[in-house]
Formats: structure tokens, sequence, C-alpha cells
């Protein structure tokens, strides 16, 4: 109910607070460190309302029950977790990004441990509420959505660290999610910042260039075509993120990675590729029959030929064997 959701941004709006507030603190050196060390200085921190969470059972509790929150309210709002004797602060001795939705209220909150040996994942976000759902979120959607709608295009990202780095450099329609994969409840999302009329022209997902990112970038294919945009891909070198590239290279940098991105569809052909040697005519043979089942997945039916042909390039085959291989993967 409404009551019920304005106690909560109202307990999640004291909280960030406090959490500003607690960065300037002695316990927060670690904290400021770690943001000089990735490039942010005070004026970035404050910008992203960046905080730091002490290193306490109680210090938020104590600080919104003063405040006349109630513990129900507390839990709700994801600030506290349910111990044996009564609620205890969820977020410790973590940095702090709020997350607000697309009118800039905060709904929640993303935590970075600070020490390898703090126990927890690396990043602990607010659990599912009446105002958090996780499926939605877009990290920096406040802050993008103008250049969004301007010009229909998205870039996105992985971390809140990454969204942080390409505004600061210039890429100020990037957002990320927030511990999970993108999905079409973001596309709705994205949906009303266009308003009804008008189309999502383009998505570039800006994976990590490690592992997890390239795995991504394939689970993000399996969904891209419901996404109804142009997906790319854009990759950045030496398996850094955005964030990195802008500490190791620049903000020029960060903005060429984006210039420099790759239709999703030969990205992941690449990928599928890139495993055969396309020297040898077994290598050949092999490439097509990994990657004929892409091209026969792809749903739109008219889309496929022009795929089909872009394949055969890319293997240096004739355009009917390749043909013959798509229709029989399908
Ligand atoms: P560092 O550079 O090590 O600070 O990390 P990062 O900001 O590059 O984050 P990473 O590439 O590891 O992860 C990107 C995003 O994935 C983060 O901003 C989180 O939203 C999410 N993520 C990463 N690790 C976890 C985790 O342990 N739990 C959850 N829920 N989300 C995570
Ligand atoms: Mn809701
Ligand atoms: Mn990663
Ligand atoms: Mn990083
Ligand atoms: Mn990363």
């Amino acid at each position: 109910d409404h009551g019920n959701r304005a106690r909560l941004l109202a307990a999640n709006t004291a909280a960030e607070q406090f959490f500003v507030e607690r960065l300037g603190s002695p316990e927060a050196e670690i904290g400021r460190r770690f943001l000089g060390e990735r490039g942010f200085d005070a004026e970035a921190a404050k910008h992203f309302g960046v905080g730091f969470a002490p290193k306490s059972w109680d210090a938020l509790t104590k600080h919104l029950r003063a405040r006349g929150f109630t513990p129900e309210e507390l839990s709700a709002a994801g600030l506290v977790s349910q111990g044996d004797r009564g609620v205890y602060d969820r977020f410790r001795g973590r940095l702090i990004w709020p997350i607000r939705d697309v009118t800039g209220q905060t709904v929640g909150f993303g935590a970075r441990k600070l020490l390898d040996d703090d126990q927890g994942p690396k990043y602990l976000n607010t659990p599912e509420t009446a105002i958090y759902h996780k499926a939605q979120v877009l990290y920096g959607l406040d802050l993008a959505k103008r250049d969004i709608a301007k010009s229909h295009r998205v870039v996105l990202v992985e971390g809140y660290t990454d969204v942080m780095a390409c505004h600061l450099a210039g890429v100020t329609t990037a957002i990320a999610t927030s511990g999970t994969s993108f999905g079409v409840d973001h596309i709705k999302v994205l949906r009303r910042v266009l308003g009804d009329d008008s189309s999502l022209g383009e998505v570039v997902f800006t994976f990590d260039g490690d592992a997890a990112g390239q795995q991504a970038a394939m689970r993000a294919f399996a969904e891209e075509q419901r996404f109804a945009a142009q997906t790319f891909v854009a990759v950045a070198p030496d398996g850094l993120d955005p964030c990195d590239l802008r500490l190791a290279r620049g903000d020029a940098a960060v903005r060429s990675l984006v210039d420099s991105r790759t239709p999703m569809f030969e990205f992941v052909i690449r990928h599928t590729l890139a495993r055969f040697d396309l020297e040898t005519v077994e290598g050949r043979v092999g490439a097509l029959r990994a990657a004929a089942p892409v091209v026969a997945g792809i749903r739109d039916p008219s889309l496929r030929p022009g795929y089909t042909r872009e394949l055969a390039r890319m293997l240096g085959m004739e355009l009917g064997e390749v043909t013959r291989a798509v229709r029989g993967a399908s």
C-alpha cells in the first residue's frame, strides 16, 4: 500500500544520508581508498551518493530507530536482517551505492565488501522488497534517462563502478543491472523512459573481458530477440571492465570501447568459430556444425537468410552449403 511504500522510501533516504555521512569518518578510510584507487574523487562519490556502512551490528538500526522507524519498517525496507534477539544491520563494513529508480528515489542499495576476509559475497544487495525488484532495477537510469530518450541508445555495463566510470568518461547512457542478467522486465522499464511511440534503437552490452563476461554475452544473445532492438557487444581488451579501462587508459578509451561495438550475432558467431581452425577443411566443417544451430535459432525467419550469408562469408564457404546446414539444424 501507499503508506507503507512512502515509509520504506523515507527509511531508505534516511539510511542513504547516514551512509554518506559515515564515508567521512575515520573508519571509512578503507572505503575512501577503494574509491581513490578506482579513479573516483570525492566529487564523483558525492554525485553518485556513494556511502559507507560501518562495521557494526546496530549503528544504522539505532540511527533510524531514533528517527521513528520501527523494526518492522526497517525489515520491510531490507535494511536489517532478523536475528534471534531482534534485527541487525544488513550492511556492515561495506561501501554503499544507493540504487535509484527512474525518478531518482532510492529504492535499495548495493554494498561491496572491502576486505577479502570479510564474510558474505563481494556485493550484497537489498533483498526483494515492496519497492525493490531486482528484475526491474537499472542502476544509473535516473542519470541516463534523458540521453537514452534522446539517442534511443543504451549502454549496459556489469557493475556500479562501471556505470560511474562510463558517465565520468562521457558515456552518459550507461546503466547496469543489479546482480542479475538483463531481461524483459528491464526492457519494460526502458520503454517507459522512451515513451510509448518510440522504440529502443540500440543496446550495447559491454561485458567484462573475462570468462564470466563472455558467458554473459552468450546468455544475452539467447534473449536478444525479445528485446526488439539492435544489439551489440563491446568487450574491453585484456579482461578489463570499463572501470579498469578508464583507470588504465583514460576517458577516451572508454568512449572508443563503446564506439567499437560489434553486432551481437557477429560476436557470438566469432566466439563459436574461435574454437576451430578455419584453415583446414575439418575445422570449417566443425565450425559450420557448431554455428548452424545459432543461425537456425534466430526467431525472426526473415533475418535468417541475411545471417546465413554472413556466416558463409565468415567461414569462406559456399552459401548453398551453409544454407543446407542451417536448415538441417532447425
Ligand atoms: P571490482 O572491480 O572487483 O570491484 O568488481 P566489479 O565492480 O568489477 O564487479 P564484478 O565485475 O565482479 O561484478 C559486476 C557486478 O556484478 C557488480 O556491480 C554486482 O552488481 C554484481 N556482482 C558481483 N559480485 C556479486 C556478488 O557476489 N553478489 C551479487 N549479488 N552480485 C554481484
Ligand atoms: Mn512493487
Ligand atoms: Mn566480472
Ligand atoms: Mn571492476
Ligand atoms: Mn567488473
